[in-house]
């Protein structure tokens, strides 16, 4: 039942040629940019593009889910210095695909936000920081890029207005930690992606030590559309809290019948996502776990799942995050033991190293984690797992990396412990088996 999907971000996708300026301007792409600039520029100053983004309950899609009016207006309008602004395109977090569909296929939505937020910000410049692997999103974007800039979208003097503003492309390199914002611009200003301590916070000591806002590319891509169509509109798109205004990109995969990426107005329940929009669990089977927002995210077993409200309240609500939208999905014939295996092995390996609890702890976490995988787990070795989190998680790196680790893997196990304590090994010659597994 597809009528649950509501597409605005989406609206072009599907067409022929959805990525060209041509197509976005005929469904009405560039025109909040005109009207804050020409048709209407005495309503639409820097503030008050601030206050609608702000009343439109909009909030960041990169995962944090952070009000995005707010975040603009801590950046300081007295200070001398450039201001910045980022898009986040790095898109590595397990289960996201969603910013790739905006990238490819619809690219002048977010370019116009970055625009319009360039205007609000007093912003002259902007740079799109691109997963690597994304070489064709990456194409799309330079095209898309050059198309706004022949058609005086972007450059010097705006329509011959005072407002310039400039956008270039940056491509990352393969690794998810430089999808945190502070190593992503510590990667801009090509350095290693190390995390940086905050405060000092990037709206007031980002890029090149100037003011910065990062965003996420659909959180962007929603900015128009407030600007069309009013705060009011957006907020009321939502069918959840009101708090949690508009629509929102879930990328949808594992034991569906139909995923992808899906566009529904916040607020929705889970369990109809599920079944009216993806289809239902793949071969009839049954429901097991979703992993509801990327795979830092806590899983929530089936009954969860099914009283779960997708925004970002109902997510807190059953102990868990909206984080990026990327839900996987997964049925009775899931191992948890593999899973939480391969959640381990993906963090362990994508640890920047620059902490050590992080560092020495994410190996810890996938050593276990491979006991259990091999069925050589020990008596106490879940036990000693959640002991880590006083080391790793709340506060003890300088990233929420390491936390994001522990609340991928603690909760697949104390919500599915059975299923690890079959694993232990309790004959004699354990210790042997584990010394010769490594
Ligand atoms: C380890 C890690 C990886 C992240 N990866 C991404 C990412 O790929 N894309 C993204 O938009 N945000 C990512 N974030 C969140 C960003 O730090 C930041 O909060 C976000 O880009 C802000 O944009 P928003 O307010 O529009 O959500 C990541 C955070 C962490 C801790």
């Amino acid at each position: 039942m597809a009528d649950l999907e509501k597409r605005i971000l989406l609206q072009d996708v599907g067409k022929p040629n959805s990525h060209s300026i041509d197509v976005y301007e005929e469904s009405g792409g560039y025109t909040a940019l005109k009207k804050i600039l020409i048709e209407d520029n005495k309503k639409w100053t820097p503030g008050a593009i601030i206050e609608e983004v702000k009343a439109s309950n909009l909030r960041g899609r990169g995962g944090a889910g952070f009000p995005t009016g707010l975040k603009w207006s801590f950046i300081p309008k007295d200070s001398p210095k450039p201001k910045y602004l980022i898009c986040n395109a790095d898109e590595g977090e397990p289960g996201t695909f969603k910013d790739r569909v905006l990238l490819e296929d619809t690219p002048h939505g977010f370019i116009e936000g970055m625009i319009i937020a360039g205007i609000a910000l007093d912003s002259k410049q902007g740079y799109i920081y691109i997963r690597g692997e994304f070489y064709k999103p990456w194409e799309r974007v330079e095209q898309a890029i050059k198309e706004a800039y022949e058609k005086g979208y972007l450059g010097d003097n705006i329509f011959g207005t005072q407002h310039s503003f400039h956008l270039a492309t940056y491509r990352g390199a393969g690794a998810y930690i430089c999808g945190e914002e502070t190593a992503l611009i510590e990667s801009i200003e090509g350095k290693r992606g190390h995390p940086r301590l905050k405060p000092p916070f990037p709206a007031v000591e980002g890029l090149y030590k100037c003011p910065t806002v990062v965003n996420n590319v659909e959180t962007y891509a929603a900015v128009p559309h407030i600007i069309n169509n009013g705060a009011k509109w957006y907020s009321s798109l939502s069918v959840g809290s009101e708090k949690s205004g508009g629509t929102k990109l879930f990328s949808i995969s594992g034991h569906v019948n139909n995923p992808g990426v899906f566009e529904v107005p916040l607020g929705l329940p889970m369990i109809d996502i599920i079944e009216k929009v993806c289809g239902g669990i793949k071969n009839g089977n049954k429901l097991k776990a979703v992993i509801p927002g990327g795979s830092s995210t806590p899983i929530l077993t089936a009954e969860e799942a099914s009283k779960a409200i997708m925004d970002y309240e109902g997510m807190a609500a059953v102990g868990t995050f909206l984080g990026s939208g990327a839900v996987i999905v997964l049925d009775e014939t899931t191992d948890m033991v593999e899973l939480a295996y391969r959640v381990a092995y993906f963090y362990e390996h994508e640890s920047c190293g620059q902490c050590t609890p992080c560092r020495e702890g994410t190996k810890w976490v996938k050593d276990i984690m491979k006991r259990f995988k091999d069925g050589i787990g020990q008596e106490n070795d879940l036990d000693t797992l959640c002991d880590f989190s006083q080391y790793m998680a709340n506060g003890a790196t300088v990233c929420p990396f390491g936390d994001a680790v522990m609340m991928a893997v603690v909760p697949i196990v104390q919500k599915f412990r059975s299923e690890f304590e079959a694993r232990i090994d309790n004959s004699e010659d354990v210790q042997h088996k584990v010394s010769a597994a490594g």
